[in-house]
């Protein structure tokens, strides 16, 4: 297909790359500056324009990999109607496109992205939604070229995927970076941790996470959370941290009971 990819940033990165790489052609990248841009466009060896009416309009699909709040008023200032256009957020919904567009969607890539990791993730699932059955046939058969992994879904069920992620992903790398804290604080590397870590995330693949959760909280060991608590007193913002996700797994497990 081809395909102009609007953005420049950690999706747009990968997304651009992904594409090239499963044989789509790239007419076009659109950025309104070219800080990040130009060397995207090099990388991608596609011409990049900063102006929306250099938008080239003989595109098939229309990625907008741009962040969130910028969606709507992007969309309002194009001057043409697209064959198809799409954005890839989480946690925007269809409204967005208005009534300007006739063929319009999501295509919500799962997975999280930085432009400074050189590797584009090996799996992607794509979730979609698009406005009409024939949107959907030309969104699946893009994301199909893209990846096995694609979920038809409405924006409510997206949105709550979005939602699951960052418990998932964003609150867990938080929660890396605050045990590498720790550690660092009594001279430990954080590389301690990656086998524990690495045997978390292996065991999901066979199991409910509620059904392998282990610690004393899980155990209902009043004594070694009290402990932890009494050594976490120097520092009470994660002493809160650690007292409220532990209440938490006890209520958890209580309900279950
Ligand atoms: N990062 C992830 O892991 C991830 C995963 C799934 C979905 N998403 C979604 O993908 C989209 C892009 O996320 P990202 O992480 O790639 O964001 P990002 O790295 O922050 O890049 C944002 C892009 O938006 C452009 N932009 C900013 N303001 C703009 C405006 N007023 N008009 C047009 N473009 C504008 C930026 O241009 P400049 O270079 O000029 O600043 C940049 O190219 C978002 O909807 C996000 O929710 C992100």
């Amino acid at each position: 297909m081809k395909v102009v990819l609007l953005g420049s940033g950690n999706v747009a990165t990968h997304l651009g790359v992904l594409l090239k790489k499963k044989g789509h052609t790239l007419l076009q990248l659109f950025n309104p500056t070219r800080k990040h841009a130009t060397a995207l466009a090099r990388r991608l060896n596609c011409p990049l324009v900063t102006r929306v009416s250099a938008i080239d309009t003989t595109g098939d699909i229309y990625v907008l990999a741009i962040k969130d709040e910028a969606i709507g008023p992007l969309l309002k200032q194009l001057p043409f109607v697209p064959r198809m256009i799409v954005h890839t957020s989480g946690s925007v919904g269809l409204e967005v496109f208005g009534k300007n567009f006739s063929a319009f969607g999501v295509l919500y890539p799962l997975q999280t992205f930085s432009k400074l990791s050189p590797e584009t993730p090996a799996t992607i699932p794509f979730c979609i939604e698009a406005n009409s059955r024939k949107s959907e046939q030309l969104l699946t058969r893009m994301a199909r070229s893209l990846s096995p992994l694609v979920y038809k879904m409405t924006s409510e069920q997206r949105k709550s995927v979005h939602v699951a992620a960052v418990f998932a992903n964003n609150f867990s790398n938080h929660m890396f970076t605050l045990s590498e804290k720790i550690l660092t604080g009594k001279k430990l590397p954080f590389e301690l941790m990656l086998p524990l870590i690495e045997e978390t995330v292996e065991r999901l693949k066979h199991a409910r996470p509620a059904r392998v959760q282990t610690g004393p909280a899980r155990r209902g060991d009043l004594s070694i959370l009290r402990a932890h608590l009494d050594w976490l007193r120097g520092d009470p913002e994660l002493r809160d941290l650690y007292d409220r996700i532990s209440k938490s797994i006890i209520a958890y497990y209580r309900k279950e009971k």
